[in-house]
This record gives structure tokens, sequence and C-alpha cells, in this order.
């Protein structure tokens, strides 16, 4: 990721630059502006739990964790600014995300928050580990894009169990806490999602309705016959099972750590 920081997105960016679909470009434009504003999240999380008591490895293993975060933020939002050429502005909705997270960080105790972390890298474990098994069969039309995504889904791997092994370390949560945390992230996860994917779409279409409409509708069709919902399901809740580690789950960190060697 060291030579990406020193690289330009461009901004000869198409509008259809990833599997040269407008909906499936839309869903990973949204994915990347929202990815800063939670890394951050995150960072200032971990930093202030560090300011506690932390066992040494855990420690070392944050320190390295909030590098990752903070360069992968960098990278998106260099990527989001070359996104931005095209579109002229984010989506109204990566505002409420911002104002829920600020509410988070002046409401919630550091025990909750740190459980949010750890059940919003669960979460982007599960995806990188799908989108890492099927890397071969996605096409970008842009090598900035290609490298970042491909290198962020690496490097996250590692991430969830970072974040458990100190959620863990600053008080256990029992299944309900856990399950309910989860649902919580899911719903507003899902209205941004479906909030923004359509919007940015909108833009793209030239702000055709009825464009939008049937491309939103084309794609959900063929997803919907792709997609494992209770498979996905049964993975995302398996973090509120009382022996859940993610370390029995990631499989791809050593590939992940080999691939970034080269
Ligand atoms: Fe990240
Ligand atoms: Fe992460």
């Amino acid at each position: 990721m060291r030579h990406l920081l020193q690289q330009e997105a461009g901004n000869e960016l198409p509008a259809a630059w990833c599997n040269s679909s407008a909906t499936m470009t839309s869903l990973m434009e949204a994915v990347s502006f929202v990815t800063p504003l939670l890394e951050n999240f995150f960072i200032s999380t971990v930093a202030s739990t560090l300011k506690g008591q932390v066992d040494f490895p855990l420690a070392q293993r944050c320190r390295e964790f909030m590098h990752e975060e903070a360069n992968h933020s960098r990278l998106h939002n260099k990527f989001n600014a070359s996104v931005l050429e095209h579109l002229g502005k984010t989506p109204a909705a990566l505002r409420w995300v911002q104002q829920l997270l600020t509410g988070s960080r002046k409401h919630l105790p550091l025990s909750a928050r740190l459980l949010l972390v750890a059940v919003l890298e669960h979460i982007t474990g599960i995806l990188s580990k799908a989108y890492l098994a099927t890397e071969s069969q996605w096409q970008f039309h842009s090598a900035f894009a290609k490298q970042l995504f491909g290198w962020h889904a690496r490097e996250e791997l590692a991430h969830r169990a970072v974040a458990f092994d100190l959620c863990l370390s600053k008080g256990a949560f029992g299944g309900f806490t856990r399950a309910l945390a989860m649902l919580g992230v899911l719903f507003v996860g899902s209205l941004y999602l479906l909030t923004a994917v359509p919007w940015i779409l909108y833009r793209k279409t030239g702000r055709s309705l009825s464009r939008t409409l049937v491309l939103l509708a084309r794609f959900i069709a063929s997803a919907g016959a792709r997609l494992h919902c209770m498979s996905i399901l049964r993975q995302l809740f398996m973090f509120a099972r009382p022996s859940y580690h993610p370390d029995q789950l990631v499989d791809l960190v050593h590939v992940g750590r080999a691939d970034e060697t080269k």
C-alpha cells in the first residue's frame, strides 16, 4: 500500500469503473465515501483505549491496526476526491452517518464504542473474505481502485481479531447485547446504502429516474440470485455466540500477508 500513497488516483475514472456496472460502481463508491468516517471512529476509539492499561502484545497490534486504518483512510480520501470530480458532491446520507458517529463519541461509554468497532470489523472481515475469494472475477477500469480495494481487503482480515480482543480486554458482553449491536449496525448500514447508492446512480444516469430504477431492479434481480443470504446472516450473527473468536474464522490472513511482500 505504501506505493499507492505516492500515486494519484487520476480523474479519468469511467462512470462504471467496477464490473462495467453503474450500479456496482455506485455501491463501491458509497462504501468508499463512508470508509474514512468509520476508520476515523475506529482509530479514535482504539487510541482512547490505549490511554488506559492494555497488555503489551495487544497494544502493539492496536498500533499496527491504527497505522493501517490511517493509511486506508488517506487512500480512500484520495480516491473519493477523484470520484467527486464526476459526482460533484457526496451523498447526504454521509452526513447522517457522521452525526451518528459524533453522537456515539459524545454519549456512549468507551466499552460500548469498542463493541461497535468489533461489530463493524467483524462485518468488514466477512466482506473482505468474500471479496478475496472472488477477486479474480472482478473487473476494474481503474488500476488505482483495483489495488486499493484488494490491498484494503487483505489488511482487513486481521483487524477483527484486534478489535475483538481489545473489546474483550475492557469487559465482556453477553450474546444478547452483541446480537443487538449487530442488528443496530446492520440497520444503519442498510439505511445508508439504500439511500446513498440510488442517489449516486441517479447522478451517474444524468438524473434519469426511470434509468436509475431499471438499473437498480436489474442489479437486485441478478445479485439476489447469487447471494446466499442465510449463509451471510449466519456468519454475521456468529459474533453473538459465546464461543466466538475471529481467529477461528479467518483463514486467508496468511495469503494476504504473503502477497504484501511481493
Ligand atoms: Fe480499513
Ligand atoms: Fe479495519
